[in-house]
């Protein structure tokens, strides 16, 4: 490895989330290039190839990994796959940037750092809600002090249900809702109140829209109490209809302010053709639809890699990590496990030898 000029990324996965980190490194080229990507399914990797003119092309992730040159890869597979591929990628010396959720178990999460560690690698949590432009402006006016004491933080993301199968599938990917787009409300309150501790949690679940395609949640509420008295309200859902939802509320003694991530940056447009695309996981572009620009950018996820590229230049330290992953997974354990058993938990919670966090849902523990 260099360690000079560009970091040489390589990427696993070949879909939805690997063409954005693929577009993302294109949007800021300056600190990485992909160099290579790995997907089982053949000709998905060569199409993603061909798209962003990557050089090389593997149908398993081990293979790529013995190229000497990788500094950096990217996890973009199902969720079941995190832990062995991050173990496999440190064991290759390489850098890792995980997907989120960090994986199915606490177990698991324990091992990637661990490994990571004694690596001597980066682990990097791919959290994309803490390089949001609209919701870093919120963070900032926050610590600036321009809503005094806060006392509540909310963050909601909502469409009617992920477009890969094997979401919907629990032994994949460890549960529904909650586990898919919960990580990332629990990460943005955390993280957006300084990471305090949080004390307990509170979550209710079900569901009511996609009973014929999921033994997972499809609608999730979930509370954190934080030391110092911040409460975390969480909203998710897939059943709710009409494209993607994704919104904060901050409420302080001295203030309050709301961002939505995908309206103010819409044109509100009525089309009876309809037209290419408007935005992630809307049905139709015919009749009103709010079409965005700069979609990725919006989100945060150019700068988000970018960030994890001078991270492994040494040019910063990693912001969101796999110490950040593992409490969102200790959260999302005693999320489920809060639901199953109709009560608030109390954290520190880590019962061993949970299979999937759904399963704490389905059959709480006494
Ligand atoms: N940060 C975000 O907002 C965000 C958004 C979407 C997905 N994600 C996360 O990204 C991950 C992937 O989701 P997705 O939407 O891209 O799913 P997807 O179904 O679109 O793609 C999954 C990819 O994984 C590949 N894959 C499966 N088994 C593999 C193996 N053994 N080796 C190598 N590759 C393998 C598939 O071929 C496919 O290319 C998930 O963990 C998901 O939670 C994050």
């Amino acid at each position: 490895m260099s360690g000079k000029g560009k970091v040489k990324v390589g990427i696993i996965g070949s879909r939805f989330e690997a063409d954005i980190h693929a577009e993302s490194f294109r949007l800021m080229p300056e600190e990485a290039e992909v160099v290579a990507v790995a997907s089982p399914t053949p000709g998905n990797a060569e199409k993603l190839a061909k798209r962003y003119e990557i050089p090389r092309v593997f149908t398993d992730y081990k293979q790529m990994l013995l190229e000497k040159d990788i500094e950096m890869v990217t996890i973009t597979a199902p969720n079941r796959l995190h832990a062995q591929m991050t173990v496999d990628i440190a064991r290759a010396g390489k850098h890792v940037v995980c997907e989120k959720p960090l994986c199915m178990t606490l177990e698991e999460a324990d091992v990637m750092i661990d490994t990571c560690r004694k690596e001597g690698v980066l682990l990097m949590y791919a959290e994309e809600l803490f390089f949001t432009p609209k919701y870093v402006k919120a963070k900032e006016m926050a610590d600036q002090g321009a809503f005094g004491k806060i006392y509540l933080v909310k963050q909601s993301e909502k469409h009617f249900g992920p477009h890969g199968d094997w979401f919907w599938d629990v032994e994949q990917s460890g549960g529904g809702v909650f586990m898919d787009m919960g990580c990332h409300g629990i990460a943005f309150c955390y993280w957006f109140l300084g990471r305090p501790k949080i004390k307990n949690v509170f979550c209710q679940m079900g569901t009511y829209v996609h009973t014929d395609k999921t033994k997972g949640e499809d609608n999730s509420i979930c509370i954190l109490e934080f030391a110092g008295g911040a409460v975390g309200m969480i909203e998710d859902s897939w059943a709710r209809r009409g494209g993607m939802d994704d919104c904060i509320e901050i409420y302080g003694e001295g203030g309050v302010t709301y961002a939505d991530l995908h309206m103010g940056n819409a044109l509100p447009t009525f089309s009876a053709h309809g037209y290419g695309y408007a935005v992630e996981k809307a049905p139709t572009t015919k009749g009103w639809t709010y079409p965005v620009f700069e979609e990725l950018w919006n989100y945060g996820f150019p700068q988000e890699m970018h960030h994890f590229a001078r991270c492994v230049r040494g040019k910063e330290k990693p912001q969101a990590t796999g110490e950040d992953g593992r409490l969102v997974q200790e959260v999302l354990y005693a999320g489920y496990q809060s639901a199953g058993a109709g009560r608030k938990i109390e954290l520190p919670f880590r019962p061993e030898g949970v299979q999937r966090p759904v399963d704490l849902w389905y059959e709480p523990i006494t």
